[in-house]
């Protein structure tokens, strides 16, 4: 016979289900919406646009059907009671070093249904999921003050491995002086050795496989010409050097989203000040309406980087929890 636990058990797994791209997408929108409202960025606002022009196209949604996983961000696992759809889970799976990984994303549970343990039901079915897959891994972000989400991480084993913050370029910046010894001009090809040290610190590839970064691009040499010349992407370099010692390098990198990126290579021990004179020199070159991100470790040049008009969009703590074998 059943014990009572069991019976609660097997009720709660009623209402747990995997994504349904046909049937959920839109009330999956809706749900990020209501549960995001207060931290929506415009990304967030266009990611959620592009979820409901899906959720409204029969020959995407009959692909998606067929699909193992269908886009990012559109599986994962639901949560249905009373014939809503109030809790969500989405799994996004991509590679790093050709081993397959898991980011969980889009947890969301409706205002009316929190503290029951549907957010920690669902977060549990996707770590199993991401098991089954014999995933090494699975990560996720969360806002460095979103302390519910951070607890219920925390009490499933995850562990916060890195912060880091998103910086938006203001239309204000101070220029600040270079001194006899500095110039800033074009990075040559010897100062790749130290510039890809310095990318390869601030952007690890488990924590910016997401953005349009691809570190060999931004080789200034011949190499780096060939890639992108294959890939078409259009980036821009300066570097500021002290003498003939390269301080620090910046790339800007033209993109088809809402947002041009910013790299920043820069080893920590920098002076702040070269920091902010190479970036706000290379503001004042460009001439663009678009903003410019900047994704940076945090509490790294902070003041530099405000100085050079950026504003801090938001910090986010990047947790992992390592799967046994
Ligand atoms: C965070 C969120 C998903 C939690 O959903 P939930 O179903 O209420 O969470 P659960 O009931 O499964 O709680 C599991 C644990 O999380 C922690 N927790 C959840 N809500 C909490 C709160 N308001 N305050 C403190 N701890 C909280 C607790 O440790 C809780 O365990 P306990 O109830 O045994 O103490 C929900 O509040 C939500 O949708 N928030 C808005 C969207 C969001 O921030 N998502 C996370 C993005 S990374």
């Amino acid at each position: 016979m059943a014990t009572i636990s069991e019976t609660i058990a097997a009720a709660q797994e009623a209402h747990l289900r995997p994504f349904d791209a046909r049937r959920d997408l839109g009330a999956v929108a809706d749900l990020v919406e209501l549960c995001f409202k207060e931290t929506l960025d415009p990304e967030g606002r266009e990611y959620l646009g592009r979820m409901r022009a899906a959720a409204n196209s029969p020959p995407w949604i009959g692909w998606a059907a067929k699909a193992e996983w269908s886009p990012p961000a559109m599986g994962g696992f639901v949560w249905q009671q009373d014939g809503i759809l109030v809790g969500n889970v989405s799994l996004i799976p991509y590679y790093v070093k050709s081993q397959r990984f898991y980011l969980i994303a889009n947890v969301a549970v409706h205002p009316d249904f929190r503290r029951q343990g549907i957010a920690r039901r669902l977060t549990e079915r996707a770590i199993a999921f991401a098991r089954q897959r014999h995933a090494p891994s699975v990560w996720l972000h969360v806002r460095e003050e979103n302390q519910p989400a951070i607890q219920l991480y925390e009490n499933l084993g995850f562990i916060e491995r890195a912060r880091r913050t998103t910086w938006y370029s203001a239309a204000d910046f101070e220029l600040a002086h270079l001194s006899p010894d500095e110039r800033i001009v074009a990075p040559r090809a010897d100062q790749w050795h130290s510039m890809r040290k310095w990318l390869t610190q601030n952007y690890p590839m488990e924590l910016s496989w997401h953005m349009p970064l691809r570190i060999n691009w931004l080789n200034p040499g011949i190499t780096g010409g060939f890639y992108r010349f294959l890939y078409n992407a259009e980036i821009h370099q300066w570097a500021l050097f002290e003498r003939e010692r390269l301080a620090c390098a910046v790339s800007w990198q033209i993109t088809a989203s809402r947002a041009n990126f910013f790299w920043l290579a820069a080893p920590a021990e920098c002076a702040p000040r070269q920091v902010h004179a190479l970036l706000a020199y290379v503001r004042q070159q460009i001439v663009a309406p678009r903003p410019m991100i900047l994704d940076y470790p945090a509490r790294q040049h902070e003041q530099a980087l405000q100085a050079a008009g950026f504003i801090p969009r938001q910090t986010l703590i990047w947790m992992e929890l390592p799967l046994s074998k």
